[in-house]
């Protein structure tokens, strides 16, 4: 079938769902849902059979739905309605929670049912549950949906539902999203803000400067002193900020002040955060007991098959200058331990997106340089990069349990082994971003994976890979386990036979010689200064694309039209029918 895909943007949900039906041998055109007109003159152009709608903002118009049949996803169980339903869900603290695919009809979410699948629901951030979860079981149920179209069943009327336990919600305001920090209790005030997380946010202020606050994670041990009362924010850890509660205190990764956009919390309050105690962790083992860490580093087996696990937690996957220099102080640690394997394990949502674009934004509120900034960001990254490719006394692996996108699948790259689990999306191409060049050594380490032919398509078609995908093209090396703990366990097992491995040896003299090769044919740093005088251009020269990409990424300006290379009906040559 043509299914036309009408989204808001094209999230890493959206794009699982076109890959996954694209899979079926659907074809597959996306639209963004700009204005009526837009969206009809789409729908003229590819002459869809069938419409299906991952993540709109706003109704589909009624010229739309009228004539064809539009499937719309929702992030609730079966008679929900409304548009904050995870948002109610989790603050609600429900067990069980799903997505339904519904028909779209004049009124929202109340169209007949075609499919649904369930999860049970984990006490987590939303946009986490968002990425993980929903994503999976909008899959599920969208493909469900698909083929009983396709076999001419009929959907269900919502009433006829058997034991529809949902029902309508309002918008959920930030009057119920409400700290009250002299009652709630640590629990209570976690559960507020990540049911928040990453959009839009819990109302609140800092340092009495009214602003939105995110990325919230527990605290076992420091409570700011007897003198802290609930709600004073007693001391800063790297980017996030201390906050006593009424039974302890929580970490505040990330906050958003008014007219602002999102930054890392000890950012957006800079000069106020740099008054607070620091409350430093001691080296990068994993922390015992429950606290922010962002970067945290784990061991298991013994001296002769010891292998390491290298996490680092960076919200939205997001690497700033400062935070390649510190990861790349703890992998230079880590390959000084007595470890035959080293794990890069990124963080439970993503992997890594690259250089810090808000960070960077953040240079011009300032009256700082956006461009320095982007230059100093690109630079430890590479040295991030050139930290694991020189990494002659280990087998290095990177394993994405999360999605990876731009710099941060080349990082990924840069290990020896690339695992992804299945349901991770990678975007390994940099255009998007105002036609951005890229660094990270690509060009040393995409051709030699997938041929210089191979490396000029996916640069150029910008397309996202599954984790599947990725294998077949030989960007990474395996798709494991779509499970998230089934992937932890299962990378964890895999690196242990590595280091277990009779031929482990062999294996890196082998990875020496080859880099020695390699090293001889060109060097690493020729490859970096080529990529950098392109990276010059973009972030110093006339051409502002990636300024202006950056800027509107930042503020989430709303998209104008959608680009060329995903919506396909617009190709030459299609013509809107008499
Ligand atoms: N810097 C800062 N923030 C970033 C980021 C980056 N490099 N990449 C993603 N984010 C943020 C988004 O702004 C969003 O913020 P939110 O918390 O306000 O929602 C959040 O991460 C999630 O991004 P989203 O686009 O919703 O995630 P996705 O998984 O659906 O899509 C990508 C993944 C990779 C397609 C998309 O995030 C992207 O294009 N990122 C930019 C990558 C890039 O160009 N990096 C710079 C060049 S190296």
């Amino acid at each position: 079938m043509r299914i036309l895909l009408l989204t808001h943007a094209f999230n890493s949900l959206t794009q699982r769902l076109g890959a996954a039906l694209q899979g079926c041998g659907h074809e597959i055109s996306i639209e963004f849902d700009i204005a009526d007109s837009v969206a009809e003159e789409a729908v003229a152009l590819f002459r869809p059979d069938l419409i299906v709608a991952p993540y709109l903002r706003r109704a589909i118009p009624a010229s739309i739905w009228r004539r064809h049949v539009c499937l719309v996803v929702h992030p609730g169980i079966v008679g929900d309605r409304g548009p904050s339903a995870l948002d109610w869900a989790l603050l609600e603290g429900a067990a069980e929670w799903g997505v339904t695919v519904l028909q779209a009809e004049a009124e929202m979410d109340a169209g007949p049912v075609w499919a649904t699948a369930k999860f049970s629901l984990r006490a987590a951030k939303k946009s986490s549950i968002y990425r993980n979860e929903v994503t999976q079981a909008a899959v599920t149920a969208v493909l469900q949906a698909v083929e009983r179209y396709a076999a001419h069943e009929l959907p269900t009327p919502l009433a006829d539902w058997p034991g529809a336990r949902g029902r309508l919600r309002p918008l959920m305001t930030q009057t119920e999203r409400a700290i009250d920090w002299q009652q709630d209790d640590s629990a209570t005030v976690l559960r507020k803000i990540d049911a928040a997380d990453g959009f839009p946010g819990v109302a609140d202020s800092l340092f009495g400067i009214p602003c939105q606050i995110f990325d919230a994670w527990p605290e076992a041990r420091l409570h700011g002193g007897p003198d802290a009362a609930p709600g004073d924010v007693v001391a800063r850890r790297e980017t996030a900020l201390l906050r006593r509660t009424r039974d302890g205190a929580i970490w505040i990764g990330h906050a958003r002040r008014e007219g602002d956009f999102k930054l890392p919390a000890t950012l957006a309050f800079a000069a106020e955060a740099a008054q607070l105690p620091d409350a430093p962790l001691a080296g990068w083992a994993r922390a015992d007991h429950a606290t922010w860490q962002d970067i945290a580093w784990e061991e298991s087996g013994s001296d002769e098959n010891a292998v390491g696990f290298l996490h680092f937690e960076f919200y939205n996957g997001a690497m700033s200058t400062a935070q390649c220099r510190r990861l790349r102080e703890a992998l230079a640690w880590a390959k000084a331990r007595p470890v035959r394997v080293i794990v890069l394990q990124g963080g439970a949502d993503f992997w890594s997106n690259g250089i810090h674009l808000n960070v960077i934004e953040a240079a011009s509120l300032n009256d700082g340089s956006p461009a320095d900034e982007s230059w100093h960001n690109i630079n430890a990254m590479n040295d991030l990069a050139l930290e694991l490719i020189d990494s002659g006394k280990q087998i290095t692996i990177a394993a994405l349990g999360g999605n990876a996108g731009a710099g941060g699948c080349f990082l990924a790259r840069a290990a020896d082994l690339v695992w992804a689990r299945d349901g991770v999306m990678l975007n390994p191409h940099y255009k998007n971003m105002g036609n951005l060049y890229g660094s990270e050594y690509w060009t040393y380490l995409l051709p030699r994976r997938v041929g210089d032919q191979g490396a000029r398509d996916i640069m150029r078609n910008r397309q996202p890979l599954t984790a599947q995908a990725a294998v077949g093209t030989g960007f990474s090396d395996a798709c494991l386990a779509g499970d998230a703990a089934a992937f932890r366990t299962d990378v964890a097992r895999r690196a242990m036979e590595i280091a277990s491995a009779p031929d482990l040896n062999e294996r890196l003299a082998a990875k020496r010689e080859r880099r020695a090769r390699d090293e001889a044919e060109k060097p690493l740093a020729a490859y970096r200064a080529e990529e950098l005088a392109q990276m010059r251009r973009n972030f110093y020269g006339f051409d502002p694309s990636y300024h202006v990409a950056r800027h509107h990424f930042v503020r989430k300006s709303l998209a104008s039209w959608t680009p060329r290379h995903l919506a396909r009906h617009r190709d030459l040559g299609w013509t809107v029918p008499e």
